[in-house]
């Protein structure tokens, strides 16, 4: 294939797990050319079948925490367009596996970001996206969570590879890049559903169809937002005509949140509403789990941006779109 140079890419790392899908769709209608790499853990190329017709999409298998795979996709990229941007989306996602074992944070959370950073440089490729997490702020208690709050101290091994991240990239924005966008963004729902609360109640009741067994006493009360409200906020920021090479800003709803408990309840009217709901004990899901917080959006809104659906209303809408993923 020829070098199009009238063409802008667009780099999504872990673009095929379930926020990639929205972006991709994004991406494609501004007329680039998108491509995704994945190693396929949690992502399927599947999620993005309906854009293949395109002409203008590629998914390449990429283990981005090696530093020759890496490098060499990116360069692949480069080869086609005009490449301008890298999102990065990859991480690992299972909150808990990452707490029995560190090196999966350390590799996919964090060395993916060291290795994408490195290989942009090189490329000329100057705008990074980085997707990181209301995780990074750590257990502040009822204290509403703002982009200003510090020191943060992360309580899981994937908020500290997150907020590695963002210091890697800082350092990134010193040495090269134009532009750096960090989003922390707290739970997001909607489809094609690959973890999250809402997936696994609905598994759990596939199993064991007349019991839904809750983790911790379900009294775990967070704010939660629609994939389709959060990429129109990341594009927000993108678009920004600004000053400063960085931004830094918390993406949520602005609610109060809704409980696990309520969670449960609503999966179990729509899966089986003669299921019995088992509490556990503990106001923690897991180990890392911050089980309430608040959560400032502010700044977004500041920037004209305000979500279309709340946390309820962003659940209730999941909660169906899941079910029907999964086939109920
Ligand atoms: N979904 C949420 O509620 C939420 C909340 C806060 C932050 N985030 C962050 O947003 C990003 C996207 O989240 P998501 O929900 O789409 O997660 P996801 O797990 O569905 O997608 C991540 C993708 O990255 C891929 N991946 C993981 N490690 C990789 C590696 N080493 N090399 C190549 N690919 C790799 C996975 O296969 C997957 O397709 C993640 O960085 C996540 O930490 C998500």
């Amino acid at each position: 294939m020829t070098h199009d140079s009238q063409l802008n890419g667009s780099v999504i790392a872990g673009g095929a797990g379930f926020i990639g899908p929205t972006l991709v769709g994004r991406l494609l209608d501004e007329g680039r050319h998108v491509f995704v790499f994945d190693n396929f853990t949690r992502g399927k190329a599947a999620y993005l079948d309906k854009y293949a017709g395109s002409g203008r999409l590629t998914i390449r298998r990429t283990e981005l925490a090696s530093r020759n795979d890496c490098e060499s996709a990116l360069a692949s990229a480069a080869a086609i367009c005009n490449v301008d941007e890298v999102w990065h989306l990859a991480a690992n996602s299972d909150i808990p596996a990452g707490i029995e074992d560190p090196d999966i944070d350390f590799t996919s959370t964090f060395q993916t970001t060291f290795e994408l950073l490195r290989a942009m440089q090189p490329l000329g490729i100057r705008d990074f996206h980085f997707a990181s997490s209301s995780a990074v702020y750590g257990d502040f208690g009822s204290q509403t969570l703002h982009e200003g709050l510090g020191p943060l101290f992360p309580i899981s091994n994937y908020g500290a590879m997150k907020l590695a991240s963002e210091a890697q990239a800082s350092a990134a924005a010193e040495r090269f890049l134009r532009r750096l966008n960090i989003f922390r963004f707290p739970n997001v729902v909607g489809i094609p559903a690959t973890h999250g609360v809402i997936l696994d109640f609905i598994h759990k009741l596939a199993a064991t169809p007349d019991e839904l067994h809750v983790l911790g006493d379900g009294s775990q009360q967070k704010s939660y937002l629609h994939v389709s409200d959060l990429v129109a906020a990341m594009l927000v920021i993108r678009a920004r005509e600004r000053s400063s090479k960085t931004e830094l800003v918390n993406i949520g709803a602005s609610d109060a949140g809704v409980t696990v408990k309520w969670i449960a309840e609503q999966v179990v009217l729509r899966v089986n509403p003669s299921a019995r709901i088992v509490f556990g004990s503990g106001s923690k899901g897991w180990i890392g789990d911050v089980p309430r917080f608040s959560y400032s959006s502010e700044k977004m809104h500041s920037y004209g941006w305000a979500p279309a659906m709340g946390s309820e209303a962003a659940v209730l809408r999941a909660i169906d779109e899941i079910a029907r993923q999964e086939s109920i």
